[in-house]
């Protein structure tokens, strides 16, 4: 069987079709560059990030470590809450660090605007959130973002420390899968 020609031939194809998407042109690989605020609300009116765990059960702050919370938050156009929803992060964060001064990322932003609606980016990484400027991987997409490798720089644009509330903004650079390409 594995000397059959046919099988040497698929395997030939394979490996071609293999190594063009590995090229260091990354043929069908484009380059995007998006902003946008995460709106990261703990309390008052509709808050999106809620404790599930803790040290101290549901009484536990996310300022501790140990801490996870799950959000729904919006993802808007500008730093305000009332612009431009254009998304939502889904997914969680957990405080990571003993002096609890970093919450780990982990969650899907799911778009909701015209451009990129259904489309997903995946973030993952350490928001040593009392820098001024921090940085987090975009692991993954799909959708529009099918293959997305890249990062975020995050800047904190607001913060209610007594109320756990913050808007964060992220200047996310990715390379993806072309939306017209193929391999
Ligand atoms: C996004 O897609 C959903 C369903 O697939 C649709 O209901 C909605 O109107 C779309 N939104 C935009 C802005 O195109
Ligand atoms: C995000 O991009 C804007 C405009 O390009 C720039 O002024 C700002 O410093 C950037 N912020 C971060 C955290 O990279």
């Amino acid at each position: 069987m594995a000397s059959s020609p046919v099988f040497l031939l698929l395997l030939l194809a394979f490996s071609v079709r293999g190594s063009a998407f590995w090229t260091p042109m990354m043929p069908n690989m484009i380059e995007t560059k998006l902003q946008f605020y995460l709106q990261d609300w703990e309390t008052g009116k509709n808050p999106t990030a809620t404790t599930i765990a803790g040290a101290k059960g549901l009484a536990s702050s996310v300022l501790n470590f140990g801490t996870v919370l799950a959000i729904d938050d919006a993802v808007t156009e500008g730093a305000d809450r009332n612009s431009k929803q254009v998304g939502r992060a889904h997914g969680i964060y957990v405080n990571s660090a003993l002096d609890g001064s970093d919450l780990h990322f982990l969650f899907s932003v799911v778009f909701t605007n015209e451009k990129y609606n259904g489309s997903t980016l995946e973030i993952q990484g350490a928001d040593r959130f009392f820098l001024k400027q921090r940085e987090v991987s975009v692991v993954s997409g799909t959708g529009s973002f099918r293959f997305a490798k890249g990062y975020a720089t995050l800047e904190t644009v607001y913060l209610d420390l007594p109320g756990l509330n913050a808007v964060v903004k992220f200047n996310v650079t990715v390379v993806h899968l072309s939306s017209k390409g193929h391999f």
